[in-house]
Formats: C-alpha cells, sequence, structure tokens
C-alpha cells in the first residue's frame, strides 16, 4: 500500500523541517516495510526533508518540465528534480490541468522524461463535475491514462503509479468521490493499462485522491484496485500524516491476503 501527501504551494522552509521532525519522531520505521510512504513538498521545501529519505520516506517534486535542461526560465527538468533528491514525480495534477494549461500530451511528454531519468511518474488523472455528470466518466479516465501512458515502454512501467482524483472532489468545501464510482473507475484504469501493457499493467499502483482524511482512509483502501491513498490539505499537519499513515499501516495487518 502506498500513502503520501502533495503539500501545493504551502509551507515556509521551517514548517517543512518541522513536518519533517514530527514524521521522524512520531512514526515507527517498521511501517516502511509494509507502506511506502511519500512526501512531495514545493521545490522550495525539498532540501529541508532530505532526513526524510534517509528515514524511509521518498520525497518528490509537484511538476517538471519534459526538456533536460536548456533556456526555460522557471522550469526545472527531471534530472534536476532526481539529482536534487527526488524519486517522484508528479504529473498532471487537475490544479495544473485547469490552471496551467497541462494537457494529456503534455503530461505524457513529462511522463516519458520523469521514467528516462530513473524517477517514478506519479500521474493524477480524474474528470471534471461536467463529465462526471454525463456518466462517461470512466471512459474518459481510461482515455487520459491511454494517453499519459503512451510514451512510456513496457520495461518503464515499473516506474508509473496512477492517482485517480476527480477534480470535483478535491479542496476545501468538496466531497470525496463515492466509493462504487471510485470502484469502478480503479477498474476502469486497470484495465486500460492490461490492455496496453499485458501483465505488466496489473502491477501499476493506482492510489485515490480526493478529500481523503483519517474517517474515511480505510474505505477507500477496502476497495478493489485502490493500491493506496494520496492526501492532500489533511496531511498539510504531520500528526494528521501520521494518523493517515497508521491507518494504512492497520489495514494491511489486519486485511491484507484476507480478502
Ligand atoms: P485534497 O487534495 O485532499 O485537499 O482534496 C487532494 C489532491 O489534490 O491531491
Amino acid at each position: 500500500m502506498y500513502v503520501g501527501t502533495n503539500w501545493k504551494m504551502n509551507k515556509s522552509c521551517a514548517e517543512a523541517r518541522q513536518f519533517a521532525s514530527v514524521l521522524r519522531d512520531r512514526l515507527n520505521p517498521s511501517v516502511f516495510s509494509t507502506v511506502s510512504v511519500f512526501v512531495i513538498p514545493p521545490v522550495t521545501a525539498l532540501t529541508q526533508v532530505l532526513q526524510l529519505k534517509e528515514f524511509g520516506v521518498r520525497l518528490g517534486v509537484q511538476n517538471i518540465f519534459w526538456e533536460a535542461s536548456g533556456a526555460y526560465t522557471g522550469e526545472i527538468s527531471a534530472i534536476q528534480a532526481v539529482d536534487a533528491g527526488a524519486s517522484v514525480i508528479e504529473i498532471g495534477h487537475s490544479e495544473r490541468r485547469e490552471m496551467f494549461g497541462e494537457t494529456d500530451y503534455t503530461v505524457a511528454r513529462k511522463v516519458k522524461a520523469a521514467v528516462d531519468a530513473g524517477a517514478t511518474a506519479l500521474i493524477c488523472v480524474g474528470e471534471t463535475w461536467d463529465v462526471y455528470q454525463t456518466g462517461r466518466f470512466v471512459p474518459f479516465v481510461q482515455g487520459q491514462t491511454a494517453i499519459a501512458t503512451s510514451l512510456v515502454t513496457a520495461s518503464q512501467l515499473s516506474n508509473v503509479w496512477i492517482a485517480y482524483e476527480p477534480t470535483w472532489a478535491i479542496g476545501e468545501g468538496s466531497d470525496p468521490a463515492q466509493p462504487h464510482d471510485v470502484r469502478d473507475v480503479h477498474r476502469g484504469i486497470r484495465q486500460e493499462l492490461e490492455y496496453r501493457f499485458g501483465h505488466k499493467g496489473s502491477g501499476v499502483p493506482i492510489l485515490y485522491g480526493g478529500s481523503v482524511d483519517g474517517s474515511n482512509a480505510t474505505e477507500f483502501l477496502s476497495i478493489d484496485d485502490v493500491d493506496g491513498l494520496f492526501v492532500g490539505r489533511y496531511a498539510l499537519d504531520p500528526e494528521r500524516f501520521v494518523e493517515t499513515i497508521e491507518v494504512v499501516n492497520r489495514y494491511v495487518a489486519n486485511y491484507a491476503g484476507t480478502a
């Protein structure tokens, strides 16, 4: 199981150090044998939390550009992200799609750059409320998944994770998706990956994100093809992130292998 958080455009360097020290103090490192934990700070704070890497937490960045280097003011490359300590590269979050012109095609190029650099591409997919209301959201998300992974080879698939995050379930004032919809979409993503990549598609972790908190985490984890959770604002508080990791750890201990 996987659990991670993206801080978005939040936290100073001092707050990042504080978050890291709470994790180190409160988390029993034995959780890392069953739960893969990752933290995606803003790039300004990445070096402040490097100690988490030695502790067992993977670090990430929230975006990259697909070129390796050059005159691209304001951008960072996958190679630079890896060099700075990231091993997870988040790509195509809905806020980037909605506010910064990210498309399925730019996502595909960034995914290729990330895996070529040896990082794990964490691809965010998910429909808008308008698409959800049409009832055709499963094929929509399958289409996003197909394009996002179109430049990746089967042998690179071990460096791909998917996060299903319906845009309407994200952020303050939103409600999480219904478990039966999450089940249908995750199954659809899995089928799409298996159709494209055969049995290698079966091993790609598919995480759910969108208003996840300590009270609903177990319900999402118990859905077929949900391999983990991607938590936003609830996990900005390190105590709550620890609590969420512990929920996942308990779930694995109690239920794994019994389903
Ligand atoms: P949220 O954000 O948990 O605050 O809804 C989720 C996300 O954007 O990944």
